[in-house]
């Protein structure tokens, strides 16, 4: 079944392909302090437990993923991010939409996800989806300072 879901400034959501993964790596390295190695991206999109979605124009450049892993009736997002050049334009929200609409036929009925405490955009897009803070995780994420910082974990139903 095609899927495809539109989204804001003429991009459109849909679930990613194997050839993703160096796009995946090279977006999530402008995002994160660590970003994960193209090999990563590819062995989780080979991994039939892990949904992913990409955000990308008609020529397919992409401006951001989501990444979710199912176990039984539980769906973490592993993570997401968007090229900073799109950032502010509900692109995150179109990738979180286009996942909620897949889970909804999945057996996952609760969503986790573990941000960091100071990560104010990413708060407010969780919050925005329905998302609570669940509980807190000390020393959870390196900083290049060396210190560690606090992630919150947030969960919402599914469906
Ligand atoms: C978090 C991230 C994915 C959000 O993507 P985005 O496409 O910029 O977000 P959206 O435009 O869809 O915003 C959705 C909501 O998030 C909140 N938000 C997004 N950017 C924000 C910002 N800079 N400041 C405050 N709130 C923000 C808003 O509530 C917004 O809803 P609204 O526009 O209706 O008010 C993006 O900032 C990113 O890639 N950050 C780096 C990676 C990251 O931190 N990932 C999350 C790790 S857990």
């Amino acid at each position: 079944m095609l899927k495809f879901w539109m989204a804001p400034g003429g991009l459109h959501i849909e679930p990613a392909e194997p050839r993703d993964a160096r796009d995946m790596a090279r977006i999530h390295a402008l995002s994160f302090y660590r970003g994960w190695p193209s090999a990563e991206f590819e062995s989780f999109l080979a991994d039939r437990a892990c949904l992913t979605y990409v955000a990308c124009d008609a020529r397919r450049r992409m401006a951001g993923f989501a990444l979710i892993r199912i176990a039984a009736d539980e769906a973490e997002l592993l993570t997401i991010a968007v090229d900073p050049k799109w950032r502010g334009k509900r692109v995150g929200r179109a990738l979180m939409d286009a996942a909620f609409a897949d889970l909804m036929l999945s057996p996952a009925r609760r969503m986790f996800l573990e941000v960091d405490e100071q990560n104010v955009p990413a708060i407010r897009l969780y919050k925005r989806l329905g998302f609570e803070a669940i509980s807190t995780r000390k020393g959870y994420y390196p900083r290049p300072d060396g210190s560690a910082a606090t992630a919150l974990v947030m969960a919402r139903d599914l469906g």
